[in-house]
């Protein structure tokens, strides 16, 4: 008997990764793991993918095409993803593909981003020091999906990581896992 759920076996969902040094992270890593421990999504590491940053792009491209639900994983670094993630979204999302004549590849799949942020939630709001909430500073990747066509997924954020306790880590990774392996969405977000 799978213990697989009905629901996580029909939506394939691929994690990608973009944490520079998993070793030593510990929201992510944490949060990586419970993905693994249950088993019902695919987890790609990409800087231990590629740790001579050159991607494969036919590969990739295969993965995207093999999943219906893509995950971006990574910790907020000056207000946008690690520097891998845009390398590999400049490849990868390109013509043909992604958008143009016969760039339909990615429509109908969802986009969901999820990030860990040094800074607390409140600090992204107008008059905060950081003055601009999550979702607009994560416009960029809703775009990029409406633009291709997929369905933009309310983010998953941690925020204050420094003052996430053990316990409160745990039910963030259950949550996490939970989300990531959840219903289809019908509509996306407006965010
Ligand atoms: C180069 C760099 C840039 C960062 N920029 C931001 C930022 O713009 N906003 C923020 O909230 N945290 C920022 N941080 C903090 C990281 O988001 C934080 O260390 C990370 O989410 C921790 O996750 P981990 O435990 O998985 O490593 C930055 C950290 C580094 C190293």
């Amino acid at each position: 008997m799978s213990n697989h759920s009905h629901l996580s076996d029909s939506v394939k969902t691929l994690v990608i990764v973009a944490h520079a040094d998993l070793g030593a992270s510990r929201i992510n890593k944490r949060l990586v793991a419970e993905l693994e421990r249950r088993g019902h999504v695919t987890v790609h590491r990409l800087y231990e993918t590629y740790p001579d940053e050159k991607i494969d792009v036919a590969r990739e491209q295969a993965l995207l095409l093999a999943h219906d639900r893509i995950v971006f994983q990574f910790p907020l670094y000056w207000y946008s993803s690690p520097s891998l993630l845009k390398k590999w979204l400049d490849a990868i999302f390109e013509l043909g593909f992604a958008h143009g004549r016969g760039g339909d590849k990615l429509k109908g799949k969802e986009l969901l981003v999820a990030i860990s942020s040094g800074g607390a939630a409140n600090m992204f709001q107008a008059g905060g020091l950081h003055n601009y909430s999550y979702s607009e500073l994560l416009r960029p990747f809703q775009q990029t999906a409406n633009y291709t066509g997929m369905i933009y997924r309310s983010p998953f954020i941690v925020s204050e990581i420094r003052e996430v306790t053990d316990e409160q880590l745990e039910k963030y990774a259950v949550e996490y896992a939970d989300y990531v392996e959840g219903q289809p969405a019908t509509t996306g977000t407006k965010g």
